[in-house]
This record gives structure tokens, sequence and C-alpha cells, in this order.
């Protein structure tokens, strides 16, 4: 298992590149499923959690060939329209097949996900709404089984809470749906709007993406297409954060400022002085102290909750208190004990974590739970006295694509080291 060595108290100077979206990698490449020809992806990030994703594909029947970070992906025929457990069991979004291979094969046999380190995760509402379009559900041996032999019909979808990949998932189903679908109370991220772009270039119909409802005219088939996905805002944040924990002067470049709208709020409101050096690049440092700013996680346009664990390192190093709430995962505070062996200072009661600043942080051995909480755990090791040893890395790496390699270009000192 490999770790990452850091040796903290480094300003960060210089310039990072943000790749592409990890969560909007993932369900276009779900939504390569919909058509037999090919489809070219361009910016997917090289990632653990896009890997699984490209097996899960070629499991299905589709071919992969990837050449200087293009993909294409040929799904000619499905041989197999199933998600197996050894697959959705390291990575939940694997259910994002769901949607796809129902539309399409008029079968799907996906592995139900378990718990995972951040909450129960159920997929309930998936369900809801396929069973809503038409599929019969079954479940055995740990899998849902649905299936729609005549094809799915549109319908109304409501859902009862904001979920970012069932409406990507009821979108993918929707599109080869016969007739109109709505979907109500939908996820507005940007990750959602980037699938309905790459899906209307394949010939779908679909308006209102972006908003809380999106309608659907199903269409019989979908064609092949070629799409850049949109930058990846959390890691984009995650480094914007960097550049303020180290007190450095960070220009982070290829990104998408109105995609970080809250984060550059509450940075701004924390004394983090952030500019827009270009249409896609942004610019931060600390000219003074850094003041403690509470902040509440909700869904898009709201403070993401993949940036609260970063955002909580950030603070430990604010003056003055500030609460934290999580109100979309139930256990998502995972970080918070590491944080404290570092020398923070969290109370955590309920959903809020208080967090009492600034403490000085000292370098130690600390494990992550998973990927944004690693994440907070590096940026807290960058500003810290020492050295931190980050066992675990394999949660990172799901998510950030060579993390210490782009960190280390701006001045970080830090390292992988690879155990047997
Ligand atoms: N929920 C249900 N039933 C469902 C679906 C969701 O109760 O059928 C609950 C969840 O348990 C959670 C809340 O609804 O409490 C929101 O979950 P959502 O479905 O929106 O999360 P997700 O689609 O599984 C995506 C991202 C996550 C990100 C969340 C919230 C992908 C592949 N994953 O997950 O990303 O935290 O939206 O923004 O898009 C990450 O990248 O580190 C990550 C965890």
């Amino acid at each position: 298992m490999d770790k990452f060595l850091i040796e903290g108290g480094v300003p960060l100077e210089g310039e990072i590149e943000v790749s592409g979206a990890k969560n909007s990698a993932l369900p276009a490449l779900a939504a390569c499923l919909l058509t037999e020809e090919p489809v070219t992806l361009r910016r997917i990030p090289l990632v653990r959690d896009v890997q699984t994703m490209l097996q899960l594909l070629e499991r299905c029947g589709a071919s992969v060939h990837s050449e200087d970070g293009v993909l294409r992906v040929q799904a000619a025929e499905i041989v197999h329209p199933e998600a197996p457990y050894e697959l959705v069991k390291t990575m939940r979004a694997s259910s994002l097949v769901l949607g796809p291979l129902a539309a399409r094969c008029g079968r799907a046999r996906v592995s139900l996900p378990g718990g995972c380190a951040i909450g129960a995760r159920p997929i309930n509402l998936h369900l809801a709404g396929l069973e809503q379009l038409g599929a019969r559900l079954s479940q055995e041996h740990g899998y849902i089984v649905a299936e729609a032999p005549n094809g799915l019909r549109g319908a109304t979808v409501h859902f009862d809470r904001i979920t970012v990949t069932g409406t990507e998932d009821l979108l993918m189903a929707a599109v080869l749906a016969e007739g109109e679908t709505v979907l109500s109370n939908a996820a507005r991220e940007p990750e959602v709007v980037d699938l309905a772009a790459l899906l209307t270039q394949m010939g779908a119909r679909i308006e209102g993406a972006g908003t809380s409802t999106i309608r659907v005219q199903g269409v019989r088939r979908l064609h092949g297409a070629d799409h850049a996905i949109i930058a990846d805002r959390i890691e984009a944040g995650t480094f914007l954060i960097a550049g303020a924990i180290t007190r450095g002067r960070l220009v982070v470049r290829r990104c998408e400022p109105a995609h970080l709208t809250s984060l550059l709020h509450k940075l701004r409101q924390a004394g983090v002085e952030v500019t827009e050096a270009g249409p896609d690049t942004l610019a931060v440092r600390v000219p003074g102290k850094l003041i403690s700013v509470d902040a509440t996680t909700e869904e898009y346009p709201g403070f993401a909750t993949d940036l609260q664990a970063q955002y909580m390192a950030l603070m430990t190093q604010a003056h003055g208190i500030s609460i934290i709430t999580e109100t979309i995962f139930e256990n998502r505070f995972m970080h918070v004990l590491e944080l404290a062996r570092m020398g923070a200072n969290i109370r955590v009661e309920g959903r809020q974590a208080i967090v009492a600043g600034p403490t000085p942080l000292s370098g130690a051995a600390v494990i992550a739970s998973d990927l944004r909480a690693s994440a907070s755990l590096v940026l807290a090791g960058l500003a810290a006295r020492g050295q931190t040893v980050l066992d675990r890395v394999y949660h990172i790496d799901r998510g950030y694509e060579k993390i210490e390699e782009k960190l280390a270009r701006a001045g970080a000192r830090i390292r992988r080291i690879s155990e047997l």
C-alpha cells in the first residue's frame, strides 16, 4: 500500500493545472452504453474510479481504446448487462450503469451497494424512478434486477431528496424511453449539465439540465459523439485551499470559476485573496490573518460536501470559531480525529464540527478513511511543521490524478512511497 511522505511548512508557489472532473467522467462513461456507435471522450482523468468504470464497461461488452488522454468507447453489443458486486463494492457509482442498461437492453442486473465510509448511501431513489419508467424490479442474491422487455416509458419522476447520480441515472434511462419524462427536484450540479450536453450531442432531446426540472423527449436511438468533459471543481477547490493553507501564491489553471462560486465566497470572507487571472485561471494568496467562517454543506450551488473536509483543514488555521455543518452525508467527519492528532482543536456535535483556531499543526502518521478526508490530511500535512506520513493513499488515487506530482511542481515537499 502506498503512502505519502510530506514535509510541511513550504508555501506553494507557481501554477497547478486542473484535470477533467471525475464525477463527470463516470456518468459520461456510463452513457457510452446507450449507443452501439463509438463515443470519444476527452479530458477524462486517469484516476482509479475511472479505471473501475472502464473495467465495468468492458465487462458489459464494450471496447475501450485510450490514446494521448483521449478515450474511445464502443459498446457495439452488450453481452452482460450487469454490474457485479466486486466492482460495485469498490465504487458505488457503478450503479450509474443501471439506467443506461435498462434503457438499451430492457434488462439490467446491478449489485446493491453496501455501506461506505461516509454513510449508508442507498440507491432507493434510482430504483423508484426506474419503476416509474415502467421497469419491473426484483431482488436476488444481493442484486437488483430491472426488466423492461418492451422498453421504458416516459413518466414524471419526483425525487424525494436531491440525488446527483440518481438524477444522472434516470436521465440516461429517460433518453431512450418512449415519450416524455419529467425529472423534478433534480440535482443541478455542473456534472449533470455536462452529462446532458454529451447526451444531447448523441441525439437526445433534453431541456432544463442545471435547473431542478429536467424534461426529456425520448428518442429511438442515440449515436456516437465527441465530447470534452468539464474541469474538476473539487480538485480545483482543493488546490485553492492548498495555496491558502500554506500561505503561498498559487495559480490554478484550466478551472471553471463559475462552478466554484460558493467556495470562493467563503475563502474571500475568510481573508483569502482570490483573483480571476483569466477566464479559466484563479490565483490565491493570503495577505493578512485568516478568519474563521462557518460553512454548511448543501446541494449545488451551495457549499459542496466534497470540499467540507479540505475547508475544515483550512479553518484550523483561522482565527476564531467556525461551525461546519454537514447536511448531505451522515458520517463525513472521519478526518476530524486525524486532524486533531495533528494538533487541531475540533469538537463534533452530531452534524456539526466546531473548529477553534488557529492551532499550530505538527506532522504525524495519519490514516485516511475516504477520498476527500485524505485530501484534507494532505492539506494539513502541507501546513504542518515536520513530517506527515499519510497511509492508505489508494483513497486519494480514486479521485485525484497524480496529486503529489502536481503539488510538488508548486514546491510542496511530498513524495509517494510504494510498499509491497
Ligand atoms: N440518497 C438516498 N437514496 C438514493 C440516493 C441518495 O437516500 O437513492 C441520499 C444519500 O445517502 C445522501 C444524499 O441522498 O445522503 C445525497 O446523495 P447523492 O445521491 O447526491 O450522492 P451520490 O450521487 O452518490 C455524488 C458524488 C459524490 C458527492 C455527492 C454529493 C459522484 C460519482 N459522486 O454521489 O462524490 O459527494 O454526489 O454531492 O458523482 C466524491 O467525489 O468524493 C463523492 C463522494
